[in-house]
């Protein structure tokens, strides 16, 4: 799905981010399990990652990202219309985290529902709210991109529990006068659902003694296909929605690329000829935080003093699906 936006002006007013306390190094892993900091730094560019608490669910990572977007968008919760969650590990199967973070923040007049795209979840949220606002559906939409991999994680499987970390980022959307999003292109490739899944706890291999026993409830990948995939999709789908915009790559002031593993990011890099200095990487200090690595990275660069009123913002995300998503905007906020 490839398009641009005609019409209304609809732009990112408030950005939130929030992770946990907990911060595990590469040492700490290579305790439980035979790997090195010299195997994951080198592999991955992952230095550390935050873990949520036992009792800190993915509704308590978004709190904070979500008061804090609403506050930079002096909007009250009560405004918002739309709440979308972009997740792979919900509350529980149903009702939706979104339904309960409407509750839990009194968004009485919000339709709200949790979107599952893998780690591309953010942009297809994006794209969801972008999409309603613009269409006047939605005056006001809230989109949290936020993951607690940890907890589905097998600690015993060094080739998947040393990537993954938690967090949580949320955006409010709204129109404004000019600027904001400028094209959207979305896609998914169902045939290599198998490289990254969790096979078990739906209805295909509902939760039993024996699926636990298998370790069905975990993570399982196959890394070199997933790398393969990724180079391939972050390069294909960046210059298309460039395209869609009419824009190239000289035009883009900000790149934030999905953080799943610092040498996916070189090799696209590298394909797109982005200068490195437009590039934003924080996959060192957070490892991969699935749908929350977008909003995360673009944190970091605001907090950075990078991202400025006019500048063109390329964001790429890829993950489980297997799925991708790109948008590019002209950022119209101020900070
Ligand atoms: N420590 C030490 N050795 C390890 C570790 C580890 N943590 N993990 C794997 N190895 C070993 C393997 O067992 C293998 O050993 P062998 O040669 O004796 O069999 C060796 O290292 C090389 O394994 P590869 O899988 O070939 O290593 P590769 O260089 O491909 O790196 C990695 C693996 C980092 C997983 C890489 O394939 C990758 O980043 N893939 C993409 C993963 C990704 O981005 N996933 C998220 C997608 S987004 C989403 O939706 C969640």
């Amino acid at each position: 799905m490839i398009g641009s936006a005609n019409g209304a002006h609809v732009s990112i007013t408030g950005l939130g981010v929030h992770v946990p306390e907990r911060v595990v190094t590469n040492e700490e892993l290579a305790q439980l399990v035979d790997t090195s900091d010299e195997w994951i730094t080198t592999r991955t560019g992952i230095r550390e990652r935050r873990f949520s608490a036992d009792d800190e669910a993915l509704s308590d990572l978004c709190v904070p990202a979500i008061e804090r977007a609403l506050a930079e968008a002096g909007v009250d919760p009560g405004e918002i219309d739309l709440v979308i969650v972009a997740t792979v590990t919900p509350d529980m199967l149903f009702p939706s985290t979104g339904a309960i973070l409407s509750d839990r923040f009194g968004m009485d007049k919000a339709a709200a529902y949790d979107l599952s795209a893998g780690c591309t979840g953010f942009m297809y949220a994006l794209s969801q709210a972008y999409g309603m606002v613009a269409s006047g559906l939605s005056k006001r939409a809230l989109v949290v991109g936020a993951d607690v991999l940890s907890k589905l994680m097998n600690f015993a499987d060094r080739s998947t529990c040393v990537l993954f970390g938690d967090g949580a980022g949320a955006v409010v959307l709204e129109r404004v006068d000019e600027g904001g999003f400028l094209a959207f292109e979305l896609g998914a490739d169902g045939s290599g659902g198998v490289d990254l899944n969790l096979p078990a706890g739906g209805s295909r291999i509902p939760t039993t003694a024996e699926s636990v026993a298998r370790g069905d409830h975990y993570v399982h990948m196959n890394g070199r296909q997933v790398f393969k995939f990724a180079t391939r999709v972050l390069v294909s789908s960046a210059r298309q929605v460039l395209d869609q915009a009419g824009l190239t790559v000289d035009d883009v002031d900000v790149y934030v690329p999905h953080q799943a593993n610092v040498r996916i990011i070189d090799h696209a890099v590298a394909k797109l000829g982005i200068p490195v200095e437009r590039v934003v990487v924080n996959v060192d200090r957070y490892g991969n935080t699935s749908s929350a690595s977008i909003p995360l990275a673009l944190a970091d660069a605001i907090a950075e003093g990078r991202v400025h009123r006019g500048d063109t913002v390329l964001m790429t995300g890829m993950g489980a699906g297997l799925t991708w998503g790109s948008a590019v905007m002209n950022w119209t906020e101020d900070r």
